[in-house]
């Protein structure tokens, strides 16, 4: 893999400056099927509460708003997407209804039975602990709610050359017995597009 990939996959796990903001706008484009299924799956009214993990540039956010009109919180590494998602919520953040956090999921700073939802897109290749990132939204989460953990296949991730180094790639399957081991109660997987890209469904 030449310097140029890896410098391209390092953004996808870390976007900032301008070239983050170029990969998050392509990002947006590329993954819209993910982010539709998943405003789909959500059943969310005003009262509740929903967490994305690695919000990015707040695309999902922002959509999730428009439909439901949740309250967003959301946890990402980088203070660059904070300052864009910020700015592209500006909507939820006016009706104080926006808490954005520079943070790891992996050590998630939220009390037991927050949320009555939980969503990332395309950032579980990145976590350092998979089963502890887990186990934190599972605490996270009310009884009875769901975490919905949307990525691309193996298969996919391979075919792309900026994937080779910092991508952790997973079958649905895998990423579903580390649900079990995190103790979900419930566990399917839907595709989206087949092949290509799923969405894992843990309810506690
Ligand atoms: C490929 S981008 C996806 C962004 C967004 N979810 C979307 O689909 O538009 C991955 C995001 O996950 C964030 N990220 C990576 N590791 C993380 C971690 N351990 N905890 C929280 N966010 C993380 C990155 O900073 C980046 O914004």
């Amino acid at each position: 893999m030449n310097s140029f990939s890896e410098y391209i996959g390092s953004q996808f796990g870390n976007p900032h400056g301008i070239i983050g903001m170029i990969c998050c706008f392509i990002m947006n484009r590329i993954n819209r099927p993910m982010y539709d299924r998943t405003v789909e799956l959500l059943k969310l009214g005003p009262e509740n509460r929903v967490l994305d993990i690695g919000y990015g540039n707040g695309y999902l956010l922002n959509s999730v708003y428009r439909k439901t009109g949740a309250e967003l919180h959301g946890i990402d590494i980088s203070e660059d997407m904070r300052k864009r998602a910020d700015k592209r919520n500006r909507a939820a953040r006016n009706d104080r209804k926006l808490f954005l956090k520079v943070g790891d999921c992996c050590n998630l700073c939220y009390e037991d039975e927050y949320f009555h939802a939980v969503t990332s897109i395309n950032t579980v290749y990145f976590w350092s602990d998979t089963a502890k990132g887990l186990s934190e939204i599972r605490r996270t989460l009310k009884t009875g709610c769901s975490f919905y953990n949307v990525a691309y296949s193996k298969e996919f991730l391979d075919s792309l050359r900026y994937t080779e180094k910092g991508f952790k790639k997973f079958e649905p399957e895998e990423l579903a017995e580390l649900g079990r081991q995190a103790g979900f109660n419930t566990i399917s997987v839907q595709d989206i597009v087949k092949g290509k890209s799923f969405v894992v469904i843990y309810t506690k």
